[in-house]
């Protein structure tokens, strides 16, 4: 087999790998190649993988540490480092499957150190439906005016559980639970601890707000950001194949699922989420080399 990595749509986002098998071992070389291309197109897409739970995680570490599963009733009982996104267990409202990630966001913002990738491995897909959308927080970032990027590079969001101007329906908390999550306060315009690149941190169902604005305009300015960043120029739809596996960087894109989908119908997928560091502010490295 020859590894091959193709961009997969007209921008840099997105590469599609093929030639790989991530069940057995893999050159040294060819490993280097993988993660340079997943730093440098923020989402690959692994073709034709048929990962048993123990050869995903083994595969997720060739990018990082895994985090451990934040639920763990969804989580496999034999392997408890791998978690399951399951159609099963998702209410159904007025004949319509209810998903959490419907709004683009980027995992666990409200994190001190958010998870750096998101791996998903299909093992079960609906006949149709169950896309995942992917924007390049870094490309909506670079076009920017440079007013508004003046504006926003030294300013801070609190990222918490759930917003209160959230429009994403998050797992209810009890008062306990909810004050035990973490909240964290994350500069807006991030600088990637790798490529060294800056892209937009936003999380609209997280924010509160702008530190120091008051709220009208500082949700007004988030909500300007989301605009922008979220316009399909910036986009790379996944389509979902049999044996794709696929991770993304949530330090440069957001995302988003879909619950478009035949309810009746299972869409099952492991999901396995990889340690991050704190964030840093793209404005620091920007005084620092002044
Ligand atoms: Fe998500």
């Amino acid at each position: 087999m020859t590894l091959t990595i193709t961009p997969i749509s007209s921008s840099v986002l997105g590469a599609e790998v093929r030639g790989v098998d991530l069940s057995g071992p893999i050159t040294v070389s060819d490993r280097r190649r993988i993660y340079e291309a997943w730093i440098e197109h923020a989402v690959l897409v692994v073709r034709d993988q048929k990962l048993e739970p123990g050869q995903f995680s083994a595969a997720a570490r060739m990018f990082g540490d895994i985090l451990a599963q934040q639920l763990k009733k969804f989580a496999l009982p034999d392997h408890p480092e791998v978690g399951t996104i399951s159609s099963r267990d998702l209410p159904v409202v007025d004949g319509k499957l209810h998903v959490r990630g419907e709004e683009f966001h980027t995992d666990h913002s409200n994190f001190s150190a958010p998870p750096k990738a998101t791996i998903l491995h299909a093992v079960n897909l609906p006949s149709r439906g169950g896309d995942t959308q992917f924007c390049d927080a870094r490309a909506a970032y670079d076009d920017l005016d440079e007013a508004t990027k003046a504006q926003i590079s030294s300013l801070r969001s609190l990222h918490v559980y759930e917003s209160t101007h959230s429009t994403r329906k998050m797992f209810k908390l009890s008062d306990k639970e909810r004050d035990a999550m973490p909240r964290t306060s994350q500069p807006l315009v991030i600088r990637h601890a790798e490529s060294g690149r800056p892209a937009l941190y936003l999380n609209t169902g997280r924010m509160e707000g702008i530190e120091g604005m008051p709220d009208e305009e500082g949700y007004a300015l988030i909500a300007r950001l989301f605009r922008h960043a979220t316009q399909p120029k910036f986009e790379y739809r996944h389509v979902w194949q049999p044996g794709d596996l696929v991770i993304w960087d949530n330090r440069s894109v957001l995302h988003q699922a879909n619950a478009d989908y035949d309810p009746t119908e299972l869409r099952y997928l492991y999901r396995i989420m990889l340690q991050g560091k704190p964030l840093e502010a793209y404005s620091a490295q920007a005084v620092a080399h002044a």
